[in-house]
C-alpha cells in the first residue's frame, strides 16, 4: 500500500497558463466572427431596409416661368439636381421634357429611356420620343409604343403655382425606384 502522504503536492495553478492562452484564443476568434458577420450582414440588412428609407426626399423644384413652354408644345428644360455636389459640373443640370398640353395641364417626363437609360428624344413631325439606343418609342404622352422599354416614360408630378411650373424630382427615376 503506498502513501499518498508522500507523493509530492500538485499545484493547483497547473495547466493554468494553458487555459488562459485557450479562453484568449477562444475570445480573439468570436471576436473576428462577430466582425465577419457585421461586415456581411449589415450590407445586406441596409439594402433589405433601403426601400422603406428614402434617403434622398424628392423636392419642389421649379423649371421657370409657364410662358417659357407654349401650349401644344413639348420642350426640352432642365433643373438643378438639389442633391448635388460641388464637383458635380455640369451634371448637377438634369434635363427632361416638358409637354404642355392646354393651360394649366402638364407633364414632364424623366429623359432616361426606361429600358436602359438612354436619353430620349422628341421628334415633333411624328409626335414620339424616341430612344437612339435600341430603338425604344414613346407616344406623346409618355406611353410605351414600340421597343424593348419595360413601361412608359417616367413621369415627374408637376403642377403650376402662380404662373411658374413647378416638378417634384431630385434624383433620376429608375426602375427599382420610379417615383410614380
Ligand atoms: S436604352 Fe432605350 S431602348 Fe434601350
Amino acid at each position: 500500500m503506498s502513501d499518498s502522504s508522500n507523493q509530492p503536492e500538485k499545484c493547483a495553478c497547473e495547466g493554468a497558463p494553458k487555459a488562459n492562452r485557450r479562453d484568449f484564443l477562444l475570445k480573439v476568434g468570436f471576436g473576428l466572427n462577430a466582425l465577419a458577420g457585421a461586415m456581411i450582414g449589415i450590407p445586406i440588412i441596409g439594402y433589405a431596409l433601403s426601400s422603406f428609407v428614402q434617403k434622398y426626399p424628392l423636392k419642389k423644384i421649379s423649371l421657370g416661368p409657364v410662358s417659357k413652354f407654349p401650349e401644344g408644345t413639348t420642350r426640352l428644360a432642365s433643373y438643378h439636381n438639389p442633391y448635388s455636389r460641388k464637383w458635380d459640373g455640369d451634371t448637377a443640370e438634369i434635363p427632361c421634357w416638358v409637354r404642355h398640353i392646354e393651360a394649366e395641364k402638364f407633364q414632364v417626363f424623366a429623359i432616361n429611356c426606361t429600358h436602359l437609360g438612354c436619353p430620349v428624344r422628341w421628334f415633333e413631325e411624328s409626335k414620339l420620343f424616341m430612344c437612339p439606343c435600341h430603338g425604344g418609342v414613346y407616344y406623346q404622352d409618355g406611353a410605351h409604343a414600340s421597343g424593348p422599354p419595360p413601361r412608359r416614360l417616367y413621369d415627374y408630378e408637376c403642377w403650376v403655382e402662380d404662373g411658374e411650373l413647378f416638378l417634384k424630382g431630385g434624383i433620376l427615376p429608375t426602375l427599382a425606384d420610379p417615383k410614380v
